[in-house]
């Protein structure tokens, strides 16, 4: 030990919680640091002191992990898009996968009969969907376009991004001049990015008319770089194509089955096409949706899941909380000529009591993607009538424990099978899948 350390600063790393950071105890406190990994030992500074745990940061790395890698990106240190480059990308998987276990055993008091091998997918330009932050900083002169900085309400100065589509990840300094030439550029706080198969969407959201000079600039923009702009004035429903208005519609497509999917730049899509493509392989291998049944899509989206299922000849019934997700996705089946053994609802489902889910019929199976906030009350009105499988996907692994627990302690189902899928590299989200059955 060198003479400037302090002692009292030197801790050994034990785990990585569900943000990435490095987990360590000291002095009965726990201290979470980050940017340390798992069996390193450093030095910190916190920056947040509470009475049973400090947030730190990494001051020194005394022993380094061999899973320690150079983060690709040179903005790593300062923007908060990501949290994990420092670690090998296989390593990241491996500690999402001891996260998903560790919460379902934990919390959820469950233990998957056989742990499915984690989805992988490209670890660099996967992410089509975004939303950057624009500000325009007069102390530098310019604006910036990109994530906010790890923990903190400022713009990232950021001249590139690893985990955006290289072409889209080019344009971010030319967006930053592009808002700079305009009469709003104090007034032009976000862009929303939807990248899809034959046309990459960029919606502004304007607080302020644009002036005739700004609609040149940015149709100007758009020739150039082959995007379309979408302007939103309000809310959601404000949203509306800008320019080119002649570009082709923004979809993704399902080849195995057979199924294209138009959208809206804001509807909800998953972030990571490849992924989605062996994600939905992975749920309707788990699912076997067969013609005859009748299957319950709940959270549908847009009909993600839905289309899918419906292709193997299943009646489905897809449930959804927003009304306009539920237009698109009957518009959907109808487009892919499913519309005959597809239906679907608006509903709350955090809102469902045993009533009204036996008002919705007999379902074989139910596949269901929550938010993170869980399926608590669709788990608990599950009445006499259940369905025998249930494939559950999910965005956050202390929800799914907690309603793993309800399902297998108290409804009587075993679960059969759970697994990660990494759906956003170098982030700390895990997304994570699960196969119960009535036992
Ligand atoms: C993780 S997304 C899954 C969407 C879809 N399954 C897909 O793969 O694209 C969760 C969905 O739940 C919907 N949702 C959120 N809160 C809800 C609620 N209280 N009731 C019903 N749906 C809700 C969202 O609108 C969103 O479409």
């Amino acid at each position: 030990m060198t003479t400037s350390i302090k002692q009292e600063n030197i801790v050994t790393i034990e785990s990585l919680d569900q943000e990435g950071r490095g987990v360590a105890h000291h002095e009965g406190k726990v201290i979470f640091i980050d940017g340390a990994l798992t069996g390193e030992r450093v030095t910190y500074s916190s920056y947040r002191k509470k009475a049973s745990f400090e947030l730190a940061k990494v001051d020194k790395i005394l022993k380094q992990s061999y899973m320690r890698v150079q983060p690709k990106c040179v903005h790593f240190d300062v923007c908060g898009g990501c949290s994990m480059q420092h670690l090998d990308a296989r390593a990241q998987v491996a500690v999402k996968q001891r996260i998903l276990e560790d919460n379902l055993q934990r919390i959820g008091k469950v233990k998957p009969e056989r742990i499915l091998p984690p989805i992988y997918g490209e670890t660099w330009g996967y992410r089509q969907r975004a939303r950057l932050s624009v500000r325009h900083v007069l102390k530098k002169e310019r604006t910036l376009v990109g994530f906010h900085e790890k923990s903190s309400r400022y713009v990232a100065d950021m001249q590139h991004c690893e985990i955006l589509p290289p072409k889209i990840a080019s344009l971010l300094p030319l967006l930053g001049k592009m808002n700079e030439s305009l009469s709003i550029r104090d007034h032009l706080p976000q862009i929303e990015l939807a990248v899809g198969e034959h046309v990459d969407a960029l919606v502004l959201r304007i607080m302020q008319p644009l002036s005739a000079a700004d609609e040149e600039i940015i149709k100007r923009f758009a020739d150039e770089h082959q995007v379309q702009f979408w302007l939103q004035t309000k809310g959601p429903d404000t949203v509306v194509p800008f320019y080119p208005l002649d570009a082709p519609a923004l979809s993704y497509s399902m080849p195995e089955f057979g199924i294209t999917m138009p959208y809206s730049p804001i509807d909800f899509t998953q972030v990571n096409s490849t992924l989605n493509r062996l994600m939905l392989s992975r749920a309707m291998r788990l699912l076997s949706p067969q013609a005859g049944e009748r299957i319950a899509d709940f959270f549908c989206g847009l009909g993600n899941f839905t289309l899918p299922i419906a292709r193997s000849g299943a009646q489905v019934m897809g449930v959804e909380g927003s009304a306009t997700l539920v237009k698109r996705a009957a518009q959907n089946a109808a487009f892919n000529g499913l519309a005959v053994n597809t239906s679907f609802g608006a509903m709350n489902l955090f809102e469902m009591t045993e009533n009204a889910l036996a008002k919705l019929g007999h379902f074989d199976k139910w596949l269901i993607d929550p938010p993170r906030d869980g399926a608590m009350e669709l788990i608990k009105s599950l009445g006499e009538d259940a369905p025998w499988r249930i494939v559950y996907v999910s965005c956050n692994p202390s929800t799914l424990a907690r309603d793993a627990d309800v399902l297998v302690n108290e409804k009587g189902y075993v679960i059969k099978a759970a697994g990660v899928m990494n759906m956003f590299p170098h982030t700390s989200h895990v997304e994570s899948i699960a196969l119960f059955e009535k036992i």
